[in-house]
This record gives C-alpha cells, sequence and structure tokens, in this order.
C-alpha cells in the first residue's frame, strides 16, 4: 500500500506554512515587530498570554503590552540593543519585568529579543515567558520550608518548656500542701498559678501549630458549623460587640474538619472583636461563589471553579499595609504581651490550605476588615447522604468503625450497643431517622423486633440488618437474607455505605 505523506497529521510539508504551524504551536509568546515598533508577527501564545487576537494586535504599537511604568525602560533596552546586539533572556538587571494583558492585569514574565534585516528593514522579535506559576510555586516553596522550620523550632520549646511547667505545677501543689490556709504567701501563690495556667495554654496552642496535625475531614455544611457556634460565639464576643449573620440557605457542602473549621471561624471572630475596643458590629456570612481564573491568577493557593466562603467581617480598625503582608507569619501580633500569640492566622491558614482552600483577607485603615475563607463546594453525589441513621450494634469495635464511616460521607449518626438504649435515642431524638442499621443478636431484644418497635413511632424508617451469624440462625429471628437489605458480617465499608445509599434512594423513588 503506498503511502501519501500528505494524508499523515502533522506539520504542513510546505516550508513557510511549517514555520509558522512551529510558531503557532510554541509554548511562548512570539511577537514580531518593525523599526517603528509596530507589531508585525503575533502568534497563537502570545494571543493567549496576552488576552488580545492577532487580527487587533498587529498593525498595533507593542507598548500595549508592557506596563506604563516600564515602558521607557523598554525602549532604552530596545535602543541598546540595537546599538550592540546584546540582550540576556531574563533580562536580570531589569529585575522582574511584567506583561500587561488586555484586561489590565500583569503578569511576571522572561523575554529575550532577536535581531533580524530583511530587505535593508530591522525587525526585532520578542519571545515572550509567563514565569507567574513559577514564581507561585517558588514562592510557596520557601513559605512552606519556613513555616516548617519554625513549626520544628517552636515544638521544640514548647516540649522543653512543658517539662519545666510540669517542675512547677507538682511543687505548687506541693508548697500549697504545706501551707496553712491563712498563710499570707497564698495569695502570692494562687498568682504563680494563674500564671502557669496562662503559660500551659500557649504551649498547647504552640505544640497544635507545630504539630503536623492529624485530620478528619468529612462532608459538612459551613452555614450549619456557624448556627451551631452562635451561642459560644456571642459569649465570646461580649456585649460590646453586636454579632450579625447572613447565612444563605443554599450554601452548599465542603471537606473539612469540624472542630478545626471552628477554630478558625473563632480566631477570625477574636481577632474582630479585638479590633473594635470600643465595640461594633461583627458579620458572618456563608455563600456560594465561583472563582474564575482571573481571581486565581491574583491569589496563591487558589483554584478555579465552584466554592463556599465563610466571611467574617468587622467595623474596626483595619490594617495597614505593612501589617496585611505579615499577617499570616507565625508570631506576628500587634498586640501587647499577653494578649496575642501571633498564631491565630497562621495555624488557620494551616487548616485551610490542608483542607484545599485559602484565606483572603480585605481591610481598610480605620474602616474594618472582611477575613474571607474559601473551600472548595462538593458537588451532590460528593457531598454524600444528608439523611440520619441510627446504628445499634453491641460490638464498639464495629459500631464506631459503621458509625464513623456514615459520618465520613456527611450522614447524621446516633448510635446505641442495645436495643433499651436504641429506643432511648430514637426518643430523645427530634428530627426523623431515615434508616435503621442493626445487628441480628443483640443483649436484649433482638434486631428484628427492635426495628417493629421503633417504626410503631417512625413508620417512614428503613432497616438494614447486620449479622455475623449463618443465614439459618438469622432466619430464626425473622430476618429472610435474600428478602431484606442484609449485611453478612464481616463486610467492607464500601459495601456498607453503597447499600445504605441504595436503601435511602429506593424510598426517595416509592
Ligand atoms: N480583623 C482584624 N482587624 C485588624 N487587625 C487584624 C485583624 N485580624 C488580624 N489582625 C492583625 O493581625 C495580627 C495577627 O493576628 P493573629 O495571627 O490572629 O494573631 P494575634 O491575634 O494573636 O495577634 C494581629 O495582631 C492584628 O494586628
Ligand atoms: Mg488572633
Amino acid at each position: 500500500m503506498a503511502v501519501d505523506r500528505e494524508d499523515q497529521p502533522g506539520p504542513p510539508a510546505d516550508h513557510q506554512a511549517r514555520l509558522l504551524f512551529i510558531i503557532d504551536t510554541a509554548m511562548d509568546a512570539f511577537i514580531t515587530v518593525d523599526e517603528s515598533q509596530r507589531v508585525v508577527m503575533f502568534n497563537k501564545a502570545a494571543e493567549k498570554m496576552f488576552g488580545v487576537p492577532a487580527t487587533e494586535a498587529l498593525w498595533g504599537p507593542l507598548e500595549r503590552f508592557i506596563p506604563k511604568r516600564s515602558r521607557e525602560v523598554h525602549a532604552e533596552h530596545i535602543r541598546r540593543f540595537g546599538r550592540t546586539g546584546v540582550t540576556n533572556r531574563d533580562m536580570g538587571h531589569l529585575g522582574v519585568i511584567h506583561g500587561l494583558r488586555a484586561d489590565g492585569t500583569e503578569f511576571p514574565i522572561e523575554a529575550s529579543i532577536s535581531q533580524a534585516t530583511v530587505d535593508g528593514h530591522k525587525f526585532y522579535t520578542v519571545i515572550i515567558r509567563d514565569i507567574s506559576e513559577r514564581l507561585r510555586l517558588e514562592q510557596a516553596l520557601q513559605h512552606a520550608q519556613k513555616m516548617e522550620s519554625i513549626g520544628r523550632l517552636a515544638g521544640g520549646v514548647a516540649h522543653d518548656f512543658n517539662n519545666l511547667l510540669m517542675a512547677i505545677f507538682n511543687y505548687l501543689a506541693l508548697a500549697s500542701r504545706r501551707l496553712e490556709a491563712s498563710h499570707p504567701a497564698r495569695g502570692a501563690l494562687a498568682h504563680v498559678q494563674e500564671a502557669a495556667d496562662r503559660a500551659a495554654a500557649l504551649t498547647r496552642q504552640l505544640l497544635a501549630f507545630a504539630r503536623k496535625q492529624e485530620t478528619k475531614q468529612r462532608a459538612l455544611c459551613p452555614r450549619e458549623v456557624v448556627v451551631n457556634m452562635e451561642p459560644m460565639l456571642r459569649r465570646l464576643l461580649g456585649e460590646q460587640v453586636q454579632l450579625r449573620t447572613a447565612l444563605a440557605p443554599e450554601t452548599g457542602t465542603v471537606k473539612a474538619d469540624g472542630p478545626q473549621l471552628e477554630q478558625v471561624i473563632m480566631n477570625l471572630a477574636v481577632n474582630a472583636r479585638d479590633a473594635m475596643p470600643r465595640g461594633g458590629t461583627i458579620t458572618i456570612e456563608t455563600a456560594n461563589v465561583t472563582l474564575d481564573e482571573a481571581y486565581c491568577r491574583t491569589r496563591g493557593g487558589a483554584t478555579p471553579g465552584e466554592h463556599v466562603v465563610i466571611s467574617v467581617t468587622d467595623t474596626g480598625e483595619g490594617m495597614s499595609p505593612e501589617v496585611l503582608s505579615h499577617l499570616f507569619e507565625p508570631f506576628f501580633t500587634t498586640k501587647p504581651p499577653g494578649k496575642g500569640t501571633g498564631l491565630g492566622l497562621a495555624t488557620s491558614h494551616g487548616i485551610i490550605r490542608q483542607a484545599s482552600g485559602h484565606i483572603a483577607v480585605y481591610s481598610e485603615l480605620g474602616r474594618g476588615t472582611s477575613a474571607r475563607v474559601y473551600l472548595p463546594r462538593l458537588t451532590e453525589a460528593e457531598a454524600g447522604g444528608k439523611e440520619t441513621v441510627l446504628v445499634v450494634e453491641d460490638s464498639a469495635l464495629v459500631r464506631d468503625l459503621t458509625a464513623e464511616s456514615l459520618r465520613g460521607a456527611g450522614y447524621t449518626v446516633l448510635s446505641a450497643a442495645s436495643s433499651a438504649e436504641a429506643i432511648r435515642a430514637s426518643n430523645a431524638h427530634g428530627g426523623t431517622i431515615d434508616l435503621l442499621v442493626t445487628d441480628v443478636v443483640l443483649p436484649d431484644m433482638n434486631g428484628v423486633q427492635l426495628a417493629k418497635e421503633l417504626t410503631k413511632e417512625r413508620p417512614e424508617m428503613r432497616v438494614i440488618y447486620m449479622s455475623g451469624y449463618t443465614e439459618e440462625t438469622v432466619e430464626e429471628h425473622g430476618v429472610e437474607p435474600s428478602r431484606m437489605p442484609f449485611l453478612a458480617k464481616p463486610f467492607t465499608m464500601d459495601l456498607l455505605l453503597r447499600m445504605v445509599r441504595e436503601v435511602l434512594d429506593s424510598k426517595a423513588s416509592e
């Protein structure tokens, strides 16, 4: 069979066309200008990098792609190059140079220039590489290394300090035992005790920061987290401060560690309170937002897509740009000793990064601050169950494992070790219970009897039985494994979750 080269996919055979093809598929932007700095060639990468179609760029000035402040430097560079023919890729002596997109945003670049003379006319070709990603990675790495070494230092100090505190606490206890109740030194000892307690609290916080904290990430709704924290926050913030919430009902689900997310919200709320010594308003909002590419380019660590935002806004004193630039550094604080540790935002930053999110802080001196926590929003499939499941199982091991997996998949879980406990839990639970997952053989009433009892009050509740006994044994108890949802032990958590979903969905479709 004859092979016709023209039919092969790939670069065109014609020499001129092939050159254009290579230039258009290059990752770097190629821009050629004539002697009067008018653009005569503008490849595909240039279109993408600067956000301008070639048709619009051609015959226009090169200047439009250079930020105003560097136009003169650039012109001088070209003039010198024209004379000496020397350039270097990063134009190091110019510092980091920037390109200017059509939408007005700037981005760091590396560029090199070459020169050609055609028919007596000089042409300059600038080859430009967008280095924002590389710079961002370098910065992220530097930051991570710095955090790691500070973390190690903090951990070491906290550890040694804890040992000293142990000695202090023990001798304090010893001393106060030996003093009579009326001894005048007792007051002094009480103050030592207080100071030592504060030192212990500080050490704990240091350790929490230093340790790569183990997280239990699960699907949760930030709106509910805030609702549950509200009473506690009101107490914490005091009467000077008014707390308002604006929680969008459709606020989606994210994957995060519940207690840690609470810690972040609390840190932000306490900072807001501290910024308003004469009182003011704190507003906590939750909502869904979509982050676009343009936003993410300006924020290290942000990824485009669907997010949930939790924002904490105050009407306090705000921050200077100087304070803003150090905000997330561990131990950076503007508060007097004893009031601030400078660990609140550093810790929060770490927690939110672990949940693949980021924190953005906007502040105006004298007007207030808004701290916004962005977390990727889960799709409905990822968010898992919203239903409530009651797990009844006398083996603590199986019960905890089952409950933990169900919680991890987003379900609300009640658990009980016996039928009596299950009935109590059901009576105490105000909301619906969508599903009962019960062992067949229990210390008191068996699983089938329990299900009968519970469905009297909750006719809509579904049941899944589980057992390690043979089919005959469970049949004696009234379970028919072939006709009822049944999990034979041992079962995998995967199978459990699949069956739970199936049984709950079959109810929905009825
Ligand atoms: N809402 C806010 N308003 C004004 N300044 C703030 C706010 N939040 C944080 N800051 C500034 O950032 C610093 C660091 O905060 P943080 O890491 O929580 O440590 P700390 O609260 O212990 O000082 C604070 O000392 C303060 O200067
Ligand atoms: Mg703080």
